[in-house]
């Protein structure tokens, strides 16, 4: 298996639940809208689930549950209201490593009869449950694995304040059956409702309308009234404190981290305006951060109302925001308009990429979105580089049937997926592309979409018929051919230009200390260490590293970036520093290429097989499913 991660380069429908949101006006429309959508005819059978949506359909959920940390378990029920479209005598919903006690029907709980199908990986079972024509709600009571790879369960050592522990999901893409039997389909969205128990010291927090702050039962309720598809589903618990940032938004962050935390974050209030300006209303009423323990194994999560975010962009000088960018603009794509099959992910982030440069512009001018549109082409170059350019994975439209989706978790999505929309920026004009993107958003407003429904969307709303410009836009090179069109949008960065002019004066003999580097930021950094030669002497690195300290660098991105070098060319001096990153960060774009680095010489395989043994407890499946999978 070859993996390459993007790396480096109606309110109330149960009536529980009967909360404020129910007066806001907005409620109302926003479930219309859920229940008008049908997700039938057009849209693709999602072959990474087993429910059945045509036949018989979750529409809410009621979860009441209970978290135990002492046997790392979630138990409890998990209520949903369905609609019995075919009239069906089953309804099918995805369940991996849990365990079913009773499934019951309808508000007086009669109890029926399910059945487990055989399991497979990733995919894990069909829970499909014995319902009548008219059975309007079903109810599993149930409980999760310890090994459920959606939750990671970490002790008291493994959090900041090292008193309490902590508790964390990660439903994308997949692995909400992990936690919940749910259909676990992109194409099928919920609007739900929890009770969740948790130990009274701990806070629990949900993508959904929030607490702010603790209370003496340990018990929360939440409820979130805009449907969402299953991999949004998100939950975490612990000693959490919550600051206010702008009146709609704030940050959920354990105490030891919460100031760091507020000034990184200082500017999403600014974020979030700039993005309704540039693609209409926020529809998800707050947006809140919440800032994990750092084994977190990704950048961000969009859950909604609640971006999950790695304590690694906690760089002290807010230079790594792009990453809340992004995790902010999915809130538009990915979100609201959401892919229909993993198949279709680069509807998700490739629109997402673009979004998120188009913010840090309106925040910070072009030429600092430049520099992060040129990085994303390197990924991309790099990516491409390293699948294969003729590989059937670099086209945009995947086709991952039996494969785990997490397979499609490339640069493709995002940078292809960018490039292409730039590609079409730039044949239409800003104007008109933004207008176009607005009413794609408004159009498909919480529902899901699929490759072929854009691209309609696209001709008759951009092309209208204009031979010359679909030639321009190249759909089939950019979306069903592998590599990149030959004709396509290259970016370039005046900032980069002056880097890159550094380097060239560096590698003719000028000592590094009097090189111009005062005005760079992270990314002039990144960008500087990338372009270093593969192979250094030891001398030159010891000078690099003095000059610019990069080994005791507090910024992850230049961390992770120079430690490819200290690996390759053998740099003792950085082993430290290397092995405390690798035990204390558990971020998969960061472990897989460093890992990959050391693996490459027996010697390095050797450091590295020692430190994955100590460090593994620390990282969450995500990432040890990769690395086991590498390193063995
Ligand atoms: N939704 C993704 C993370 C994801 C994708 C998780 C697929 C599981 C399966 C998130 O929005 C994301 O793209 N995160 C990036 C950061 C971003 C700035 C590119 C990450 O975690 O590196
Ligand atoms: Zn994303």
């Amino acid at each position: 298996m070859n993996k390459t991660y993007r790396y480096l380069l109606g309110c109330c429908v149960a009536g529980s639940l009967m909360l404020t949101s129910c007066n806001n006006q907005n409620a109302k429309s926003d479930q219309t809208m859920s229940t008008t959508e049908e997700n039938s005819g057009t849209l693709p059978r999602d072959v990474h689930s087993y429910s059945k949506p045509t036949e018989a359909v979750t529409k809410h959920l009621d979860l009441d549950i209970a978290v135990d940390f002492e046997q790392k378990i979630i138990s409890g029920t998990a209520t949903y209201q369905i609609e019995n479209l075919a009239k069906t005598d089953e309804i099918i919903l995805d369940a991996r490593d849990l365990q079913i006690e009773k499934v019951f029907l309808g508000d007086e709980r009669t109890e029926t009869t399910f059945k487990l199908g055989e399991a497979k990986e990733p995919f894990g079972q069909p829970l499909s449950i014995a319902i009548k024509p008219e059975t309007k709600s079903i109810t599993i009571q149930y409980s999760t694995s310890p090994e459920a790879a959606a939750l990671q369960w970490l002790n008291p050592q493994q959090t900041a304040g090292k008193q309490y522990p902590f508790l964390f999901t990660q439903s994308q893409a997949i692995l909400a059956r992990t936690w919940i039997p749910i259909q676990d389909s992109p194409g099928i969205r919920i609007t739900y409702s929890a009770k969740v128990k948790v130990p009274k010291e701990l806070l629990a927090v949900m993508s959904a309308e929030n607490p702010q702050q603790k209370n003496a039962t340990g018990e929360y309720k939440f409820f979130m009234r805009q449907p969402i598809p299953s991999y949004l589903m998100a939950l975490s618990a612990g000693d959490l404190v919550f600051r206010p940032i702008g009146e709609k938004t704030g940050i959920y962050a354990e105490p030891a981290t919460i100031d760091a935390a507020a000034y990184e974050f200082a500017e999403m209030d600014k974020m979030l305006v700039a993005a309704e300006k540039l693609y209409g209303r926020y529809r998800w009423d707050r947006y809140d951060l919440l800032v994990l323990p750092p084994s977190f194994p990704f950048g961000g999560m969009e859950n909604p109302r609640l971006t999950f975010v790695t304590p690694t962009v906690l760089a002290k000088d807010r230079s790594l925001t792009s990453l809340i960018a992004h995790e902010l603009a999915h809130s538009w794509s990915g979100n609201l308009v959401t892919n229909a099959t993993w198949n279709d992910f680069w509807l998700n982030e490739g629109f997402t990429v673009y979004f998120e440069q188009r913010i840090m512009e309106e925040l910070y001018g072009k030429e600092y979105a430049d520099m992060l549109q040129v990085l994303g082409y390197q990924d991309l170059q790099h990516t491409l580089d390293d699948i294969g350019r003729d590989s059937e994975d670099t086209r945009l439209k995947l086709d991952l049937e039996g494969r785990d989706p997490d397979e499609g978790l490339t640069d493709i999505a995002y940078e292809k997926g960018n490039f292409f929309l730039k590609n079409i920026e730039a044949a239409v004009g800003r104007e008109r592309f933004d207008a176009f993107l607005n009413k794609y958003f408004k159009t498909f407003a919480f529902q899901t979409t699929d490759t072929d429904r854009f691209l309609n969307f696209l001709k008759s709303e951009l092309i209208r018929g204009d031979e010359q410009l679909e030639e321009k836009i190249n759909i089939n090179g950019w979306v069903y051919s592998p590599g990149l069109p030959e004709n396509h949008y290259k970016p370039s960065s005046s900032r980069f230009a002056n880097v890159e002019q550094a380097y060239t004066s560096w590698s003719q003999g000028t000592p590094a200390a009097q090189l111009q580097t005062q005005d760079w930021s992270s990314h002039e950094w990144l960008h500087f260490i990338r372009l270093l030669p593969e192979q250094m002497p030891q001398q030159q690195m010891a000078a690099l590293d003095k000059a610019f300290n990069f080994t005791n660098s507090g910024n992850s991105e230049i961390l992770a970036a120079w430690f490819l070098h200290t690996i390759r060319n053998n740099y003792t001096a950085a082993d430290q520093a290397l092995d405390n990153f690798l035990t204390h960060v558990g971020r998969r774009k960061f472990l897989v290429p460093i890992y990959k680095a050391l693996a490459a010489t027996p010697a390095g395989k050797r450091k590295a097989a020692a430190i994955y043994a100590k460090a593994r407890p620390n990282y969450h499946a995500v990432s040890t499913s990769t690395l086991d999978e590498m390193l063995k």
